[in-house]
């Protein structure tokens, strides 16, 4: 009695906005002011694997991350274990003879053992990868039955963006109507197997953390920058069309074009907000004209570019061929030894001298 452990593993990867998520309309259950759309990375690169157990012999929930602990007092944490725990159902083992009744589970504590396959520091989007894994895993091991929308509603709750990371491929979080939040999660576009030509590359530009956290820039913007309301009300919705047409018909030409837009029209909101938020450093500026200038000059795009709450650049090219030259490009331009660009990390799909 009281000696046993149960457990369960899953693993999330990250996910990289083509239209991005920036402003909530309820900061408490994570609402958006827009829809927004991203892909999905391989799990190999950026991921988030997390075990739990449950026991009778665990006092209370504790977590730690990449081996070390962390508190699970945040309002965050708390939200996913207790819309996962409200949802939980009977389990029974007839080889051990362990039962847990659906009460039960609001009594036993949980242990959480999460790690990121890349550096937590880099600045690169962990919060996705590792609130989707955390809610994808909490409901594996308490035997939650309802389906990936109603996971990601909840995943919502830990980081916005990490709704988006219960699908792999292509994912629209839809922001929803309503004030509970019961119709803003995601839905999958189009699958991972969808478009494979694709090959996306990130330049490690900065591996600090970044200096604003998405939470307070997103309040600020929200508060005070007068571009957001015609971003979320009039182009979005329009972006957000244009994205499902080309991500369906995988016309690169048109996904570049919105994709690039929208990167560069977040962090014009970011710079429009008081005081203003700079994401994007000069290596990240000359990405961009690097990016721009061969774009131009082959008369059609090869490669789309897209950056987060941070300098790093996430680029997307149209084939493997584009990926290995834009590869070159890069390592001419910006050597890894460069301290300023300190690694590229490179999509699955893309070996080298192939
Ligand atoms: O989910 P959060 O709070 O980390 O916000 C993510 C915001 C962006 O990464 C900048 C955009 C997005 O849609 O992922």
């Amino acid at each position: 009695e009281g000696q046993w452990v149960l457990m369960a593993t899953g693993r999330s990867p990250t996910n990289i906005a083509v239209i991005k998520y920036w402003g909530k309309r309820d900061e408490a259950l994570i609402l958006p002011v827009n829809d927004s759309i991203s892909v999905t990375l391989d799990p190999d690169h950026l991921s988030a694997t997390t075990t739990v157990a449950v026991s009778p012999s665990f006092p209370s929930d504790r977590m730690w991350l990449n081996g070390k602990e962390i508190s699970l007092s945040g309002g965050r944490f708390q939200s996913c274990l207790r819309e996962i725990r409200k949802r939980a159902c009977e389990f029974e083992d007839e080889k051990t003879g362990i039962k847990i009744k659906k009460e039960d589970w609001e009594k036993l504590h949980v242990h959480i053992a999460s790690y990121n396959n890349f550096p937590t520091a880099a600045g690169l989007a962990s919060s996705a990868a590792g609130f989707a894994c955390l809610v994808f895993t909490l409901g594996k091991l308490m035997n939650v039955k309802e389906d990936y929308g109603e996971l990601s509603s909840i995943a919502r709750q830990g980081s916005g963006s990490a709704c988006r990371s219960l699908y792999g491929g292509f994912v629209k979080w839809c922001m929803g109507k309503k004030d509970d939040g019961s119709d803003s999660f995601a839905v999958q576009l189009a699958d991972e197997t969808h478009w494979n030509d694709l090959v996306i590359i990130i330049a490690v530009v900065s591996s600090k953390q970044k200096e604003t956290s998405s939470t307070s820039g997103m309040r600020d913007t929200v508060e005070t920058s007068p571009l957001l309301q015609y971003r979320a009300q009039t182009v979005v919705p329009s972006r957000v069309l244009k994205m499902e047409e080309a991500i369906k018909n995988q016309d690169f030409e048109s996904f570049a074009k919105v994709t690039c837009a929208d990167s560069n029209q977040f962090h014009a909101v970011c710079l429009d907000t008081s005081p203003p938020i700079f994401y994007m450093n000069d290596t990240s500026h000359r990405i961009i004209s690097l990016v721009e200038k061969w774009n131009h000059s082959e008369g059609t795009p090869q490669v789309a570019y897209t950056f987060d709450a941070g300098p790093n650049a996430v680029l997307i090219a149209r084939n493997r061929k584009t990926a290995a030259l834009l590869l070159q490009k890069l390592m001419y331009y910006f050597p890894p030894q460069d301290k300023d660009l300190s690694s590229y990390l490179v999509g699955d799909k893309l070996i080298l001298g192939d």
